[in-house]
C-alpha cells in the first residue's frame, strides 16, 4: 500500500486511554525535529461552547501541537456536537458522512505540511458509517494506508485490548509500525509485568512508555518518546509520489473495468506509479460490472440517470459525483450515454473511451455486424480521446482482430472484447503517464 502521504495513523486499544495527547505529542516531537507537522482529527466527536463559539477541545489540542498555520476546520473537518460513536451523533445531528469529501479534506490539510499524524476515531473499528456503504475507523487508516501506531493505555484489560487491535490492524493489510504504552491507570497492579508482556507479544517496536502525567501536553510527553525511532521510520518510508486518481465509467458487465483493475493489481500501479482506481460509477444499479468493483476492493457509486428529468442534469450531477474524486484520468467503459458538450469540455484532455472499431470505420452502434456485412478482413477496438462529436476524438491506441470466415456478430465481438482488455490497461497506463510527465 502506498500511504496517501508522510505521516502516521494513531489508533488506541480505547477511547478516553490517552490517544490525541501521544497524537499532539508526536506531532509536537516531529516539528522540533525541524519539519512542518500537522495533526489532523478526520472525525472528531463532542462539542463544548467557549466563548460562544462551538470547539471540540482535541481538535484545538491537534492544532497548537502543530507548527504550520491551520484552522480548526483543517485539523478536524468533520466535528460532531454529541459525545458519542460518530455514527450515532451524525444520525442525531442529520449529517451525512461523505467518505471521499472527508479523505480529499485530510489530504488537503496534509499537503500543507511535510509530515502528518491522523488520529483515527476511538478504538481501531470504531463505525463511522453505517447502511449500504459502511465505513469504519479501520477503513479509515487503510484508506489512508498509513503506517500505524497503536497507543495502549495501560490499565487492567489492557493486553487482550492490545493484541485483538495489533492483529485487527495487520488484518487490514496495515503495517503496525509501533506501539506506546500510556499509563492511564496510576495505580494499576503488575504494570512492569503487564508492559513486558506487550512488548513480548506486540511483535512491534515500543516507542515509548508514558508515565500517570498530571500535565499532558505535548512539550511533557514528547521526551518519554523514542525521537530517534521515530524520524528512522520516516527515512524508510519517504513521501509517496504525487498520486493520480481514475474514475471508471461503466453501464453493464465491465469487463473492460475488471480488466484495467486486475491489471493495476498486477502491475502494482499504486506502488510503482500512484495511480489508483478512486471510483467505479456506473449510471445502472443492475450493472453486473458493480459487484465485481466491489469485489477488486473497488469504491462504486451508482447515479441512475432514470432519475433526472434531462440530459444536461444528469450530466451535471454525474460531475459533481466525478469531482468529488479529483479525477486525473476519467475512463469511459462501456458507459452507454451519450454526453454534453459541458461535460465533455469539462473533462477536456483527461476523458477517454474504447469503442469496438477501427475508427474512424464503424463509429457508433452494431459495429461488428457492420464489419462483418462490410467484408472486413480485420476489425478490432480503439481508445480515444472523448470530443464533443461521438466516437470521433484523438485516437490513442488501436488493436487489431482477424475477421473469420464463419465469424457472426457475437463470435466476432467476443475476438475483439478479449483484445480489447489486452489494450485498455496499457492504453491507460500510458496516458497517465504522460501526463505526469507534462506536469
Ligand atoms: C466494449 O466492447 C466496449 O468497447 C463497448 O462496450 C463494451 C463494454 O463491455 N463500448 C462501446 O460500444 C462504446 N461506444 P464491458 O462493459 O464488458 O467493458
Amino acid at each position: 500500500m502506498t500511504p496517501a502521504f508522510s505521516g502516521f495513523f494513531i489508533t488506541g486499544t480505547d477511547t478516553e486511554i490517552g490517544k490525541t495527547a501521544l497524537t499532539a505529542a508526536l506531532t509536537h516531537l516531529l516539528g522540533q525535529s525541524g519539519r512542518r507537522a500537522v495533526a489532523i482529527k478526520p472525525i472528531a466527536a463532542g462539542l463544548e461552547q467557549v466563548d460562544g463559539r462551538w470547539v471540540n477541545d482535541d481538535v484545538q489540542r491537534l492544532r497548537a501541537a502543530s507548527n504550520i498555520e491551520v484552522q480548526d476546520q483543517e485539523v478536524g473537518p468533520l466535528q460532531l456536537r454529541h459525545a458519542c460513536a460518530p455514527h450515532i451523533a451524525a444520525v442525531l445531528e442529520n449529517v451525512a458522512i461523505d467518505r471521499q469529501a472527508l479523505l480529499a479534506e485530510v489530504r488537503r490539510t496534509a499537503a500543507k505540511a511535510e509530515v502528518s499524524v491522523v488520529e483515527g476515531v476511538g478504538g481501531f473499528c470504531v463505525p463511522l458509517v453505517e447502511g449500504a456503504s459502511p465505513w469504519d475507523s479501520a477503513d479509515l487508516a487503510v484508506d489512508l494506508a498509513l503506517p500505524v501506531v497503536l497507543v495502549v493505555g495501560m490499565r487492567l484489560g489492557c493486553i487482550n485490548h492490545a493484541l485483538l487491535s495489533a492483529e485487527a490492524i495487520r488484518a487490514r493489510g496495515l503495517k503496525l509500525v509501533a506501539w506506546v504504552a500510556n499509563q492511564v491507570d496510576p495505580n494499576m497492579g503488575h504494570a512492569d509485568a503487564n508492559f513486558a508482556t506487550l512488548s513480548q507479544r506486540l511483535q512491534a517496536p515500543c516507542w515509548g512508555r508514558v508515565p500517570f502525567l498530571l500535565q499532558a501536553d505535548p512539550a511533557h510527553i514528547a521526551p518519554y518518546l523514542n525521537a530517534p525511532a521515530v524520524l528512522q521510520e520516516l527515512v524508510a518510508h519517504p513521501a509517496p509520489s504525487p498520486r493520480q486518481n481514475i474514475v471508471i465509467l461503466i453501464s453493464g458487465s465491465g469487463s473492460n473495468m475488471q480488466a484495467i483493475a486486475e491489471t493495476a493489481q498486477t502491475e502494482q500501479w499504486a506502488q510503482r506509479h500512484g495511480i489508483q482506481i478512486a471510483a467505479v460509477i456506473s449510471n445502472r444499479a443492475d450493472a453486473a460490472g458493480l459487484p465485481i468493483a466491489k469485489r477488486l476492493g473497488l469504491h462504486t457509486e451508482v447515479l441512475p440517470h432514470t432519475q433526472f428529468a434531462s440530459r444536461t442534469d444528469f450530466d451535471a450531477a454525474l460531475r459533481q459525483l466525478i469531482d468529488r474524486f479529483a479525477p486525473d484520468l476519467v475512463v469511459l467503459a462501456g458507459f452507454m450515454r451519450v454526453l454534453t458538450p459541458e461535460f465533455v469540455q469539462h473533462y477536456a484532455g483527461r476523458l477517454i473511451n474504447i469503442h469496438p472499431s477501427l475508427l474512424p470505420a464503424f463509429p457508433g452502434l452494431n459495429t461488428h455486424q457492420r464489419a462483418i456485412e462490410a467484408g472486413c478482413k480485420v476489425a478490432g477496438a480503439t481508445v480515444h480521446e472523448v470530443s464533443v462529436e461521438v466516437d470521433q476524438g484523438h485516437i490513442l491506441a488501436q488493436t487489431v482482430v482477424p475477421v473469420l470466415p464463419d465469424d457472426d456478430a457475437e463470435t466476432l465481438a467476443q475476438r475483439v472484447l478479449a483484445a480489447e482488455h489486452r489494450l485498455y490497461p496499457t492504453a491507460v497506463r500510458q496516458k497517465l503517464s504522460q501526463k505526469l510527465s507534462q506536469n
